[in-house]
């Protein structure tokens, strides 16, 4: 079969160090992924974990409820009253770290339509940037009493650890290069609607794969989802060691997208890049920016996505990604509904939830 929904459960279920050390992840824990393909999801699935730290560790069926769920809060977004009640209470903080547009956006909107009080801190605002630790500004933030905290920080593994600091339940909304797992989830929801299905779609993921937490969260919920996932880009944008993993890897862009069901295009990532990975951003989008030549090599009815900020003319063209095979705004539609149902999820959880 080559492809990577078993060969990844395996190899992460029995070599979660040397998968770490292929991806670069340092010394934070990886959990083994369960893929169960065989439970249907009863409607009272109660999801088992306290926070969302990443889509490792969700098993299939986790990730499948999350996306029923999100179905449904799809149809709240598009009403006039688009509120509920599940969150009222309950105290959510938005700590981001890095700079976001999209995904602090849709935390805050996903919290208010669920009827949360929603606090936004940035790090521009906060202690960190007169010396304070993070879990200093955990511990912090812990004693104000907040029900959730979505944390977005530029360190892999910093979510782990400050959820391991506080009582509430934690989102990771981005971790450095290592897991963006509501961007995961809002892809496939974006997919699944799009094409009815996402077992045995071709999907492959371009551009730099290596510094990508995108990519790496995308491939494990691809995988898990029975898609046959393409890693596609220059050699010096793919973590070492990742054939093992069992994904198809291409260097050559036309050979990487040809008949692909779905093309998933990625920022080249210099805020994480130390050195020069690529000649030209010129050069770049010659050989593997997403143009309609390329986009012919696909299937007909590719579709395709990216998870933005987009850098048009690096990694795509502007009439691809505004063209009619372009699933880019429905991503960021679907971004606040999978949110809503991660928060609403999670909330199930807490005391009196
Ligand atoms: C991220 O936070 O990783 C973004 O959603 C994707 C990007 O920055 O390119």
């Amino acid at each position: 079969m080559g492809y990577a929904v078993f060969e990844t459960a395996r190899y992460m279920g029995k070599t979660g160090a040397a998968v770490k050390r292929a991806l670069g992840l340092g010394s934070f824990c990886l959990y083994p992924i369960i893929f169960d393909m065989s439970i249907n999801q009863p409607s009272s699935y109660v999801f088992p974990h306290k926070h969302l730290l990443g889509i490792e560790g969700l098993s299939r069926p986790d990730i499948e409820a999350l996306l029923e769920l999100a179905d449904e809060e799809v149809i709240l977004s598009r009403q006039v009253e688009k509120k509920k009640t599940s969150l009222r209470g309950r105290t959510q903080i938005n700590l981001f770290f890095e700079p976001s547009t999209r995904t602090q956006a849709s935390f805050e909107l996903a919290g208010k339509r669920l009827g949360a009080d929603v606090m936004n801190m940035s790090v521009a605002n906060s202690s960190a940037k007169k010396g304070e630790t993070l879990i200093d500004t955990a511990m912090t933030l812990n004693a104000m009493r907040p029900d959730l905290i979505i944390v977005r920080h530029h360190a892999a593994g910093a979510v782990q650890l400050l959820s391991r600091k506080v009582d509430c339940s934690v989102i990771n909304a981005g971790d450095g290069a290592h897991e963006h797992p509501t961007q995961a989830l809002l892809d496939a929801l974006t997919i699944k609607r799009a094409k009815g299905r996402i077992e045995g779609l071709v999907v492959a993921i371009c551009g730099d794969i290596m510094h990508s937490r995108v990519a790496r969260s995308n491939m494990i919920c691809l995988a898990a989802l029975g898609a046959r996932v393409r890693l596609v880009g220059p050699t010096t944008l793919m973590p070492a060691g990742i054939e093992r993993f069992g994904f198809e890897i291409f260097h050559d862009m036309r050979e990487g997208i040809r008949d692909a069901d779905i093309i998933m295009m990625l920022r080249l990532q210099r805020e994480r890049m130390h050195g020069s990975f690529v000649p030209s951003t010129k050069e770049y989008f010659r050989y593997f920016g997403l143009d309609d030549e390329k986009l012919a090599l696909a299937k007909p009815d590719a579709l395709v996505m990216h998870p933005g900020p987009m850098n048009r003319g690096i990694e795509i063209s502007t009439d691809v990604a505004d063209g009619a095979q372009s699933l880019i705004r429905e991503q960021v539609e679907m971004g606040v509904a999978v949110r809503m149902a991660v928060l609403e999820a999670l909330a199930r959880r807490l005391p009196n939830g």
